[in-house]
């Protein structure tokens, strides 16, 4: 494994090793991506192999633009409106696959339906562009570990399992991408993330409902419990550290080990919350992770969401 920095002889090293079906992790807006030629399968199969995933949950196809886009997913109105509101960005859809397209069957997990997404940040449309390809990219870490917000959590998450890492500095949304299930009859958010479901709604001019708070919508496979786990057991809703456990405040909690945001604001606090528990999930100084509470509105539903599996992976 080599980690380079982002610039043009390495992005085209890295649009070459994607062509040969190797792996190469790169930063997008919201964390870095494990990225594989998704018309490839073996290379589809590296990327799981390279997570250790438990199962083949379906993965996200990046692409530069709206018609690669279209190219391998079959848009309908709603998919044109919240692509021209949101990409690029980190928004993903969930749309029929398109069978001429060649894209992996391993890439959706058998399902008919694709995870596609534009992401804005600049390396990685470089990389798309100079790949000419679509590119799976889950998150660059092991599976049930916490999702890398810089390369130096690839590096150390994944060694030797991918070929080389770009370095482009930190993840300025810090959350996985919104994932929004076009492909039936009502429009629901499968994961929250950077664009929240009021957005989503508001660009519709529809409701949209969230798959984890109404029992009959559909079930987004990657919503495992134990998906975010830090080593280290996870407390919420602390209002101070117990002896030996680290303190993760939010808007200047007393005694924070480290706190995400303390001026209070959940865009900062989003942006911190992964490489606050990459920092201290740290047996050697820390038996635990005490949360502070953090409110439950706009970013902080998908930073409690996140949190949430990382607590419930302990019971
Ligand atoms: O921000 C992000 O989205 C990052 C960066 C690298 O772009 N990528 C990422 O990919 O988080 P991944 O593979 O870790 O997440 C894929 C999510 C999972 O929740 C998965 O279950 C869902 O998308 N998904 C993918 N394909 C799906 C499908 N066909 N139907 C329903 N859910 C799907
Ligand atoms: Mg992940």
């Amino acid at each position: 494994m080599v980690c380079l920095p982002a610039n043009d002889a390495t992005l085209q090293r890295a649009a070459e090793i994607l062509r040969a079906g190797d792996l190469v992790a790169f930063p997008t807006e919201t964390v870095y991506g494990l990225g594989g030629d998704a018309t490839n399968e073996t290379a589809v199969a590296r990327i799981f192999e390279a997570k250790g995933r438990p199962s083949f949950n379906p993965l996200i196809v990046h692409v530069p633009d709206l018609a690669a886009a279209e190219a391998v997913a079959v848009f309908n109105d709603r998919a044109r409106c919240l692509a021209a509101a949101f990409w690029p960005g980190p928004l993903t859809l969930i749309l029929p696959r398109r069978d001429e397209a060649g894209l992996s069957r391993l890439v959706s997990a058998g399902l008919p339906t694709v995870a596609i997404r534009v992401p804005a940040h600049p390396v990685a449309q470089a990389l798309l562009r100079a790949c000419g390809r679509p590119v799976a990219a889950p998150s660059a870490n092991r599976s049930g570990q916490v999702s890398p917000t810089q390369a130096a959590h690839v590096v150390a998450s994944l060694g030797d399992r991918v070929s080389l890492v770009v370095d482009g500095g930190a993840c300025a949304v810090g959350l996985e991408s919104t994932v929004v299930d076009l492909s039936g009859p009502v429009v629901a958010v499968l994961r929250p993330g950077g664009i929240t479901r009021e957005q989503v709604a508001e660009a519709l001019g529809e409701p949209v409902i969230v798959s984890a708070e109404s029992p009959d919508a559909p079930k987004s496979p990657g919503q495992l419990l134990s998906h975010y786990a830090p080593s280290l057991p996870v407390r919420l809703n602390a209002d101070h550290a117990q002896p030996g456990e680290a303190l993760i405040g939010f808007g200047g909690t007393d005694g924070a080990t480290l706190d995400l945001s303390p001026a209070g604001d959940l865009v900062a606090a989003a942006a911190a919350v992964f490489a606050a528990l990459h920092t201290l999930d740290d047996p050697a100084r820390f038996t635990g992770i005490a949360i502070a509470p953090i409110p439950e509105r706009g970013l902080g539903v998908a930073i409690n969401d996140r949190l949430r599996r990382a607590a419930a992976a302990r019971g």
